[in-house]
């Protein structure tokens, strides 16, 4: 695994809590994208508010990658997942979502990525990534804060945002005040646009 020392962690308690879970809980997001069978990866899974109702979703049937460059968040998320009886479906491994190569080519039905890119620098590794790893009818979920000084590299501009939504199909894109979102494919038209890598 490549060191992304810039890239950005959080308390595990901020994506995992019950004001969360009250306010957003992660089905009602989910469930409009993940059935039973599916194969779904969460990149940037965080502590696993998402990943283990995505395994309850996908059944013992599917398959959920679960990615996240902090160890301890991915040793929670094989925890959390055990424990629920969910091991065999939860392949949960510390990397940089830019790096998933253990993740096959065109075998994922739905990519998740909540707040992924604005925690981290290498936005177009992480982008190849997700091309790479969708079913030619595969949807991904991009979400990104609106926040963020213009010199980070993590920060997702308005511009950098719109340049990253040409190299897919747009199905559905949206935000509200704090973040930015958009439902994508690999499918029909992309513009075709390739962001520079970040030095
Ligand atoms: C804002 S949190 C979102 C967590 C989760 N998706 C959620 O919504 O609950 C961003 C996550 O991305 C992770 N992250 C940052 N850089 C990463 C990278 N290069 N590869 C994979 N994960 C990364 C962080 O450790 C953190 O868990």
């Amino acid at each position: 695994m490549t060191e992304a020392p810039d890239d950005r962690k959080l308390p595990h308690f901020a994506t995992d809590n019950l004001v969360r879970r009250i306010f957003s809980p992660p089905k009602r997001l989910l469930s409009k994208y993940v059935s039973s069978g599916s194969s779904v990866a969460d990149l940037g899974c965080g502590p696993g508010y998402f990943t283990i109702p995505m395994a309850e979703l996908t059944g013992p049937g599917g398959k959920v990658y679960a990615v996240d460059f902090d160890a301890g968040a991915v040793e929670e998320v094989a925890r959390k997942a055990g424990a629920r009886g969910f091991d065999r479906v939860v392949e949960a491994r510390a990397g940089s979502a830019a790096e998933a190569d253990f993740i096959p080519d065109g075998s994922v039905d739905f990519v998740f990525a909540h707040g992924l890119l604005c925690c981290m620098k290498d936005h177009s590794g992480a982008l190849s990534q997700i091309r790479r790893m969708l079913k030619k009818d595969g949807l991904a979920y991009l979400s990104v804060t609106k926040f963020g000084r213009k010199k980070d590299p993590r920060t997702v501009t308005a511009e950098e945002w719109e340049c990253m939504l040409k190299g897919f199909r747009v199905r559905g894109s949206g935000g509200g005040l704090l973040t930015r979102w958009a439902l994508v494919s690999c499918d029909g038209e992309s513009q075709g646009t390739e962001l520079e890598t970040p030095t």
